[in-house]
């Protein structure tokens, strides 16, 4: 594999796991501000990274080459409301579509194609993952931050299947 895709690909590794530091801390916050519901989306999404994580990882022992796990950078956890936080993590998950689309081109000008086919797979997660964060954010702005309503929001979360403990 070209020298300069692997080292992005490594460091990818290290986004997901900085990704899953994150979303824990994110639900640590919840937690600390009884929104369980909040906590458990966003602990399930730090399960999710690690196994973006893991997928790398496993893509790259495949391909037999050199696997580099970088130190994970603490998150920046001042969040001023749960508003913010939800924020942050729409922001955080454009960022990571950011460079899974860079990673897509420079596989696709390396005319590394097993790279490009492995990539689709997280290009098309990364729809998910904006969606999910868009959609629970604009149901939060659409109440105009109100204290009761995001609780409402949180009670239904903590019940929605879909966020399995
Ligand atoms: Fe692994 Fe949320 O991107």
């Amino acid at each position: 594999m070209d020298e300069k895709l692997l080292e992005h690909l490594n460091k990818q590794i290290n986004k997901e796991m900085y990704s899953a530091y994150l979303y824990f801390a994110m639900s640590n916050y919840f937690i600390n501000i009884n929104m369980e519901g909040f906590a458990k989306v966003v602990k399930e999404q730090a399960k999710e990274e690690l196994n973006h994580a893991r997928k790398i990882y496993n893509y790259l022992v495949a391909r037999n080459e050199q696997v580099v796990l970088y130190a994970i950078e603490a998150p920046d956890t001042n969040w001023i409301n749960p508003i913010d936080t939800i924020k942050n993590a729409l922001a955080h998950e454009q960022f990571i579509t950011s460079q899974f689309n860079e990673l897509f081109e420079l596989s696709r000008n390396l005319k590394d194609y097993a790279t490009e086919v492995f990539l689709q797979w997280f290009i098309k997660e990364q729809v998910e993952e904006e969606d999910k964060f868009r959609t629970l954010l604009e149901k939060m702005e659409n109440i105009d931050n109100c204290d009761c309503e995001i609780m409402h929001i949180d009670r239904n979360l903590k019940i929605d299947e879909e966020y399995i403990e």
